[in-house]
């Protein structure tokens, strides 16, 4: 159960107001993209996301309470005061995150946290897949770890923020974007291995070229139910061939003779998603080699590849990403584009020359507007850290 707060109140415990610095811990949670390796992480697959620089900023501070703790929001001008041992309904806003993360969080360190002061600032547009909720997750445990020197290791981070959001978002997601925003590297992409959490790191720089990401500015309410139906399919897939080939251990170890043998009994929308994860992750390889050649029309063509599965084998695009994808691949400065993240909204992904930035994103925004009737909002993003702490 919480309270809103009051505007007096809330400028009380604007941490960011406050002159004494003592004790307060600053933390700096960003955003991710996924350069390619979509619905692969939970089907076991190698992903290549990294963190990026927008991020969501947290002020912590110890209160007096045993359990009392005050949270605002910068961007919401919004504020609640509420009991940490008394955990909010899943589907409460945002606050409801911060919730699970403190039971989650109360599972591996019983009664550690106690009240405390917070004020987050997110410069991360929501809805627009890059994870602004793995980053508001995310930051906040790893800020409560510094606050109350909870000693909890990444590994343990990612899981219990992956945890609280499948419970709270009602997303069964998987483990790339929370992975992404806590153990993000400047200048690389994290190839990660999403069965065992291995992972290394691939140096970002490609010349002159630059990633811009172009949200739609939509974010249809079908993502939740067709994520979950879509890992449903997948699994289920899995099951089917895995009765014949039991060293086929998750789906994309499986091969298209496998899923062409099974047909008949897969179903066409079966079939349909097994050749993507299939196919897709053969080019997450492929642009892990193109980009160790520095050879960025190929990893520009496996981009454009990859929307063309999710489009139309996967089916978690949506009109005004087809519109921006289809748009970029016939534009000679866009070396490839796709949408990125869970889909159904969100934005594209771009490799662009930074010299054509500009040009081009005037001519789509024009483009844009005319066939969907909708503003675009170009983000131009590098590649950073995991969430750190900034003081
Ligand atoms: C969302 C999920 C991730 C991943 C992507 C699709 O971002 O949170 O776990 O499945 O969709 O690649």
């Amino acid at each position: 159960m919480s309270t809103k707060l009051s505007k007096s109140d809330y400028e009380k415990i604007d941490l960011s107001l406050t002159s004494d610095k003592e004790g307060i811990v600053l933390m700096e949670a960003p955003g991710r993209i996924n350069l390619i390796g979509e619905h692969i992480d939970y089907n076991g697959g190698n992903v290549l996301p990294a963190a990026i620089d927008k991020c969501i900023y947290y002020t912590l501070k110890k209160n007096d309470s045993a359990t009392i703790s005050n949270v605002l929001s910068k961007n919401f001008s919004e504020g609640f005061s509420f009991d940490i041992t008394i955990p909010e309904k899943p589907g409460d806003g945002w606050l409801s995150y911060l919730s699970g993360v403190l039971s989650e969080i109360d599972k591996i360190a019983p009664g550690k946290v106690t009240g405390f002061d917070c004020v987050l600032d997110s410069k991360l547009p929501i809805g627009s897949g890059i994870s602004s909720s793995a980053a508001l997750l995310c930051g906040f445990a790893k800020g409560l770890n510094e606050l109350f020197e909870l000693n909890i290791d990444d590994i343990t981070i990612i899981k219990l923020c992956q945890n609280a959001e499948r419970i709270f978002s009602g997303a069964n997601v998987g483990v790339m974007d929370q992975f992404a925003v806590v153990k993000g590297k400047k200048d690389h992409f994290i190839l990660l291995d999403c069965e065992t959490l291995e992972y290394s790191t691939i140096p970002a720089a490609m010349g002159t070229n630059m990633l811009l990401l172009l949200n739609t500015n939509v974010s249809h309410n079908l993502a939740d139910s067709a994520y979950n139906e879509r890992r449903a399919q997948c699994e289920s897939a899995l099951e089917i061939i895995s009765a014949k080939y039991p060293q086929v251990k998750t789906l994309v170890e499986a091969t298209e003779e496998m899923v062409e043998e099974f047909k008949e009994e897969l179903g066409v929308d079966r079939v349909k998603r097994a050749m993507h994860v299939i196919q897709e992750q053969k080019r997450v390889e492929a642009t892990v080699e193109a980009l160790k050649n520095n050879d960025f029309t190929l990893v520009g063509e496996l981009l454009n590849a990859s929307h063309d599965g999710l489009q139309n084998l996967y089916e978690v695009s949506c009109p005004e990403l087809d519109f921006l994808a289809a748009y970029a691949k016939n534009d000679d400065r866009v070396l490839g584009a796709r949408m990125m993240g869970g889909g159904f909204g969100g934005c594209t992904i771009n490799l662009i020359d930074e010299k054509h930035v500009e040009s081009f994103v005037t001519d789509a925004s024009k483009a844009y507007k005319e066939a969907c009737n909708l503003d675009l909002t170009a983000i131009p993003v590098k590649t950073n850290n995991g969430v750190s702490k900034i003081n």
